[in-house]
């Protein structure tokens, strides 16, 4: 039939098991506005019930996404009609926006002869996998050893090892340093691809950078979460989570009736309608030892939200944790990459308190805002995560200021507001890597005058 659920597990081809993927075959993305507390309440409770998933989760009088499983499309919509909830459709087929945002490269030849022409495989007009996103590191590290080493900080659940680029050219004594990462969710591609494109501005263009670079000790992580990564492009695009292993008798005890056998007195909520394929990893942006697990954050292994067992759990968040303790009084910015809505977020995620210093990062943050603006148009908000999104905790931009001490701690949420969302067409990677770049060269300029 047309609409059945065609996952991954079930039409593994013997011998081809990289080829298997989750299909999205008539998936919908709605986006929402409900305006009264008991619709937003109802549309929580739904979201467990009936496998939708809320890429942002609903609050009063503001928009969010949600991903709509085919088998539900209908009822959902007549519910939210009955209720006068307003939505508007964004995709009727998500399979259909996954197959065109990345087009397979026109010839394997031609990328061939490019890559031995340019001494690594990136073409900034599609999205890399890990493979070649590593060659362009280990290009880098040996092409501009003086200026660039690659750092491998740790190994991924699955083993990739977890790479960092420090970029420091020499010239300046005890120089500030700023950590960037990206990918820490798997699905938002543009993520990794902005990291690089500001890795590759530093490097391959020294010299138009020269001040930036030579002021500052960059350390730069594309890809935090590879794991991840290579999931959303193998089987399931729209993967966010790491993918470690829970362990398996987790998922017998949520099957039973003892709801709150893991978590002594918390409810760990389990569901029938959870599907095994998504009781694997770790949102690794709720797993940072920082008011872990108080709010925003899922007890459920089956979740997107999932923050692990216990704070950093997860080899991936140790590991960067670890570095950047390491190098905690050297570092004076730390910017993580995600998207999508174009915001800048500032701490603090878990509480509505804003931190001593928040006239400094707005202040900052502002100005960063404003040359990213400059550049193209494309719109930013600025504000603290639950006043323009939601709160979260376990997040690593509270982490990076609450206990690595690092003053201008910020996420970016990059391009777009919705149109494409996380499955933005590759042709955005050059310009959002730009913009973002001038936002990043005005925080390093502020950071080098302020040391
Ligand atoms: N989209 C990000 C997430 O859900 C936002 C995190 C912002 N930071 C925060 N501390 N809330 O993980
Ligand atoms: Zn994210």
């Amino acid at each position: 039939s047309n609409d059945d659920d065609d996952y991954g597990a079930k039409s593994k081809k013997p011998g081809h098991p990289s080829s298997s993927s989750r299909t999205y075959k008539n998936y919908q993305v709605l986006r929402i506005r409900p305006q009264r507390d008991e619709d937003v309440q109802e549309l929580t409770t739904l979201e467990d019930e009936q496998g939708l998933e809320f890429w942002s989760p609903p609050m009063k009088n503001s928009s969010s996404d949600l991903l709509v499983p085919p088998d539900v499309a209908e009822y959902l919509r007549e519910y939210l009609q009955d209720r006068d909830i307003e939505f508007t459709v964004l995709t009727n087929n998500l399979e259909v926006e996954i197959k065109k945002q990345n087009p397979k490269p026109k010839s394997k030849y031609s990328e061939k002869l490019l890559k031995s022409d340019k001494g690594h495989p990136l073409t900034w007009s599609r999205f890399h996998r890990y493979k070649d996103i590593q060659e362009y590191l280990d290009y880098l590290g040996s092409s501009m050893p003086d200026l660039v080493k690659i750092i491998t900080i740790g190994k991924s659940s699955e083993n990739r090892p977890l790479k960092v680029a420090h970029i420091s050219s020499g010239k300046k004594k005890d120089p500030p340093a700023i950590w960037i990462d990206g990918g820490v969710h798997g699905r938002e591609w543009i993520a990794p691809s902005t990291a690089l494109f500001i890795l590759k501005q530093l490097t391959e263009n020294y010299n138009t950078n020269k001040g930036v670079v030579d002021g500052i000790d960059w350390y730069i992580m594309p890809v935090a979460n590879p794991d991840g990564y290579e999931y959303s492009h193998s089987t399931d695009r729209l993967w966010r989570k790491s993918r470690s292993k829970n362990p398996s008798k987790r998922y017998d005890d949520y099957r039973s009736d003892d709801y709150n056998y893991y978590d002594e007195g918390r409810q760990a909520r389990f569901f029938w309608g959870d599907d095994p394929e998504n009781c694997q990893g770790v949102d690794l942006n709720r797993n940072w030892d920082f008011h872990w697990k108080e709010v925003g954050a899922s007890n459920n292994p089956c979740k997107p939200t999932f923050a692990g067992d216990r704070p950093f759990s997860e080899p991936e968040t140790r590991a960067m944790s670890d570095f950047i303790m390491d190098h905690s009084e050297q570092m004076k910015a730390y910017l993580t990459l995600h998207s999508y809505s174009q915001m800048l977020l500032l701490p603090w995620g878990y509480t509505k308190q804003n931190p001593k210093d928040y006239d400094d990062l707005m202040y900052l943050g502002r100005k960063a805002i404003e040359s990213l603006t400059r550049m193209y148009g494309t719109p930013y908000k600025i504000g603290t995560s639950p006043s323009l999104l939601y709160p979260t905790s376990g997040s690593s931009d509270d982490w990076a200021k609450g206990r690595a001490g690092i003053k201008y701690s910020y996420t970016l949420e990059l391009r777009d507001k919705g149109t494409f969302g996380f499955l933005l067409p590759a042709t955005q990677i050059v310009p959002t890597g730009r913009e973002t770049f001038a936002a990043v060269k005005t925080i390093a300029k502020h950071v080098m005058n302020s040391d």
